[in-house]
């Protein structure tokens, strides 16, 4: 979408449709100003009809008396429930409504002297316009209207080019994010996401490496080698490199779990809701969404991404309950249900990228359990770690970009539930019991003392029932986790 900026004031602005917000039972459009007497009437009743409640949209025709065709309130809600993500929900309701019109262009008033900082106001409007009118329609001979209008902000924010610049970047990545993760498995194979991975390392100058099954498994990458051999489809392990900080500096990991489709290998899983697992290639996505971001933000710093991708088939290859298989990091790990796979290929990430880089912290991202969607549901996704200052540093971006997470704990008893009578360490837990949690206990193993933040992303990565429904988020892939990370890496120098 394209987004400038401007410093015009509202009754000058010629537009198809000058847009302004409202708060919960204020009656005043925040920043539109005075027309005449008939205009200015005309606001006041529509302001007293929608109430500022969120949701509701006001629109006013001119009939040529100003200078804008039309007018367009949007209601925030309560003023004490204002935060950055409620102006983005609501942009991209203004946004689908003014799509659906086929009006081609559009003015926002950007709110200035409210309760939030200017560049999160500016950043939620371009994001919840940007992400709003995404829809997975590749498939599909009827289009949906590709054609996306043009906005333009009205602030006195001198920075504002700058951060709608930032900010569409960071939107068109999440929407990269959702088109790989929303591609059907027979149409996106491991090797496919290494070809994609290719392509936008060549697009940004990134190094990129891919390993094929045979490097795989002579550089003993075990755990992939155990999930993948199911498969016709053959794993990939697939490295990017972005370096634009200092030479000396420590790069930062991001791991990010690939698995194009969870069949459950030999401990199948049911049919009911399997087509769901090609999005467990979410974490995957994520981490390819995020270094798209970060290079063609130019970022001064040093990241590494690991994409272990396998496909979890059930065949006379396949791995099996009761196999004793050794990871990269030297241990062995005894299976015990082959459906506890997304560890398996995240442990030899993560040692591999910690072994060969070096990296200051790590972080990881994963469709990795269903115990997650049980304990916190879908609009939050779990994280574990092992050091409180990187964990309360995801906490803020988080904060900041409203991808909500929650921090379980980890412990020593944790870690003896994953500890094996026949090998190093089991795959599964104990019964169900902290399933999210034993997750991240065999990943800790082969994490160590680096500080370390697992993201548990099995309820956010695509929208289930349960998903609270928002405007910029469509049916299927959400992009979660791309939004908060490069917010993150923007604050690391
Ligand atoms: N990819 C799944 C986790 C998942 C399931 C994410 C449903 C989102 C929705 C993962 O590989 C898996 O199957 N995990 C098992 C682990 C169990 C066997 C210990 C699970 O959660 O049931
Ligand atoms: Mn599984
Ligand atoms: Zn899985």
């Amino acid at each position: 979408m394209r987004v400038r900026a401007e410093a015009g004031i509202p009754i000058k602005k010629k537009t198809s449709i000058l847009c302004a917000f409202s708060i919960e039972d204020t009656n005043v459009a925040i920043g539109l100003g005075k027309f005449n007497k008939k205009i200015d009437q005309t606001i006041s009743q529509s302001l007293k009809e929608i109430k500022g409640k969120k949701g509701k949209i006001a629109i006013i025709h001119s009939h040529k008396e100003i200078s804008s065709e039309r007018i367009l309130i949007a209601g925030l809600g309560k003023k004490n429930k204002l935060t950055s993500d409620v102006i983005r929900d609501v942009t991209g309701n203004i946004t689908k409504k003014i799509h659906e019109l086929g009006i081609k262009e559009f003015t926002i008033i950007t709110p200035e002297k409210i309760s939030i900082k200017n560049d999160q106001v500016v950043s939620a409007i371009v994001e919840g316009a940007n992400l709003s009118l995404y829809d997975f329609d590749l498939y599909k001979k009827e289009k949906s209207n590709k054609k996306e209008p043009d906005l333009t902000l009205l602030t006195s924010d001198k920075n504002a080019q700058k951060i709608i610049k930032n900010s569409i970047t960071i939107s068109d990545a999440v929407k990269f994010t959702r088109d790989v993760a929303n591609l059907p498995p027979n149409e996106c194979p491991p090797a496919k996401l290494g070809e994609i991975a290719k392509q936008i390392a060549n697009q940004n100058k990134m190094k990129c490496t891919v390993f094929s099954k045979n490097e795989i498994k002579s550089k003993r990458l075990g755990g992939v080698t155990a999930v993948g051999q199911g498969s016709k489809n053959e794993p990939r392990f697939i490295i990017l490199e972005y370096r634009n900080g200092k030479k000396e500096q420590k790069p930062i990991l991001l791991v990010g779990k690939a698995v194009t489709f969870d069949t459950g290998g030999i401990s199948l899983k049911p049919g009911e809701k399997m087509d769901e697992m090609k999005f467990d290639k979410c974490g995957g996505c994520t981490v390819l969404g995020v270094m798209k971001a970060i290079s063609e933000l130019k970022l001064p710093i040093n990241v590494i991404a690991i994409v272990p991708s396998v496909e979890n088939m059930p065949s006379g290859d396949a791995f099996r309950p009761g196999d004793i298989v050794k990871l990269f990091n030297g241990k062995t790990a005894e299976i015990l249900n082959t459906d506890a796979e997304g560890r398996l290929i995240l442990a030899d990430g993560l040692a591999y990228g910690i072994k060969h880089f070096q990296p200051s912290s790590v972080m990881d991202f994963a469709t990795l359990t269903g115990a997650c969607i049980v304990a916190l549901g879908t609009n939050v996704a779990g994280i574990v770690s092992n050091n409180t200052k990187l964990a309360s540093k995801v906490k803020s971006s988080s904060a900041k970009t409203s991808e909500e997470v929650w921090e379980l704990p980890i412990n020593d008893d944790y870690m003896d539930m994953v500890k094996s009578k026949v090998a190093d360490i089991r795959n599964l837990g104990m019964g169900r019991a902290a399933g999210t949690i034993t997750a991240a206990a065999f990943l800790a193993n082969a994490v160590g003392n680096v500080p370390w933040v697992h993201f548990d992303i099995a309820g956010t990565a695509w929208i289930q029932p349960s998903t609270k429904s928002k405007s910029y988020n469509s049916h299927g892939a959400t992009g979660f986790g791309v939004r908060l990370v490069v917010d993150y890496l923007m604050n690391q120098k």
